[in-house]
């Protein structure tokens, strides 16, 4: 079979609970992670969804990331917290991590935690989604292994270092800003990759500057800091480069000035003499609870009549749609909860592989 196919949503989900239920993920973890992996399919971000199944798996067999999650406390006050994560399960580290933020925001109107030594946990939009469920805006940043360049140089520096926001409103969907700071991610040349298609020009420079297009060689030449990112706005400063440099920075001083992290190279995941080592991310949630500030019903009425206000402005031609961040994703979420999730050929295999390898029982319908 060479198409796309369409699987339910539930099925994918359970599919990689029993990925990492069998690699020795005890079952509640596994089911936040799975959760974290479906949302981001679920929302369209198909980088970050089962299409990184195997990256986890890869990494676990691998060694470099441990099953169990064990989230030591390191320093505490009514509105912060300081977490060491010790190199277990990204989405269990930031989900907890998110949670803690929340409760304490519940409380005392504002929560922050820091986090170190944290590892890949998916779509940073997951978790400030979930203050936005409970009436809460809330705030992810974390730094990520190096990939971009800064602005007048071509040296891998900086990682895709994403910036998360959500706040409730009184649409049926919350706002939800979520994205990296380069121009793109590197998940989505993973996509192109197994799509077979180019990278656009401008994403992607090389040692001296120039573009690069071709996915296989962007995704080796990552490997050997051979290409970079170019950070939102592009090269040089005339379309604005330097200001998704300055973002990236801001991501990157969240997640390693405050937990006292690893911070740029040192996230490359190689110990001093080559091997893997686990990445030691840093990351950054903040909670706020708003009814601390207003009445959260005035605040969803505020936050929705801006959304409103940009939607309904004057359009440029040709474009009969002006959009607020989280609407597509609200979209899409409704169309793939009816439809299933698509998964190409590639991909396929790899869940094959994966069930093959592990010894998981069923999913013969589908691969
Ligand atoms: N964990 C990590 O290390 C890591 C690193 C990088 C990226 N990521 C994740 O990758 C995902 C994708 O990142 P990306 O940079 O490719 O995102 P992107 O470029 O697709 O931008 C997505 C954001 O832009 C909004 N948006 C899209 N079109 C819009 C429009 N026309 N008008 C208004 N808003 C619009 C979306 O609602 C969303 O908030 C994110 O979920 C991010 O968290 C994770």
């Amino acid at each position: 079979m060479t198409e796309i196919i369409r699987i339910p949503v539930e099925v994918v989900e359970q599919l990689m609970v029993d990925v990492f239920v069998a690699l020795g993920t005890p079952e509640e973890d596994a089911r936040i992670c799975a959760d974290v992996l479906i949302t981001s399919d679920l929302r369209g971000i198909e980088s970050h969804g089962v299409a990184r199944l195997k990256y986890y798996y890869d990494r676990i067999v691998a060694g470099v990331q441990r099953t169990q999650t064990h989230i030591a406390v390191v320093k505490e006050t009514e509105t912060t917290a300081l977490l060491d994560g010790g190199h277990g399960m990204g989405h269990v580290i930031a989900y907890r991590a998110m949670r803690l933020a929340m409760d304490k925001a519940r409380r005392y109107g504002v929560g922050a935690v820091a986090v170190r030594n944290g590892t890949h946990f998916g779509i940073a939009g997951y978790y400030p989604l979930m203050a936005a469920r409970e009436g809460m805006m809330g705030f992810t940043v974390t730094n990520a292994r190096p990939a971009m360049a800064p602005t007048f140089g071509t040296e891998p520096m900086l990682g895709t270092n994403p910036i998360a926001f959500a706040a409730p409103s009184d649409l049926p969907y919350p706002f939800c800003y979520d994205a990296a700071t380069p121009i793109t991610q590197r998940g989505k040349i993973e996509v192109l990759e197994r799509a077979e298609k180019p990278v656009p020009e401008g994403w992607v420079i090389d040692t001296e500057g120039r573009p690069l297009t071709d996915p296989t060689e962007i995704l080796e030449r990552f490997g050997q800091a051979t290409a970079a990112l170019l950070p939102l706005g592009g090269a040089g400063e005339e379309m604005g480069g330097h200001k998704g440099y300055g973002l990236a920075t801001m991501v990157e001083i969240l997640s390693a000035s405050l937990s006292g992290g690893m911070f740029l190279k040192d996230l490359l995941g190689l110990a001093p003499d080559g091997s893997r080592r686990p990445y030691m991310l840093g990351h950054f949630f903040l909670a706020i609870d708003i009814e601390h500030f207003i009445p959260l019903e005035l605040s969803r009425r505020i936050t929705g009549q801006i959304m409103r206000n940009l939607q309904a402005s004057r359009k440029w031609p040709g474009h009969d749609r002006i959009y607020v961040a989280g609407e597509k994703e609200y979209e899409m979420e409704q169309e793939r909860r009816r439809l299933g999730i698509p998964v190409n050929p590639n991909l396929r295999q790899e869940l094959q592989f994966m069930r093959d390898e592990l010894r998981i029982q069923g999913y013969e319908a589908y691969f």
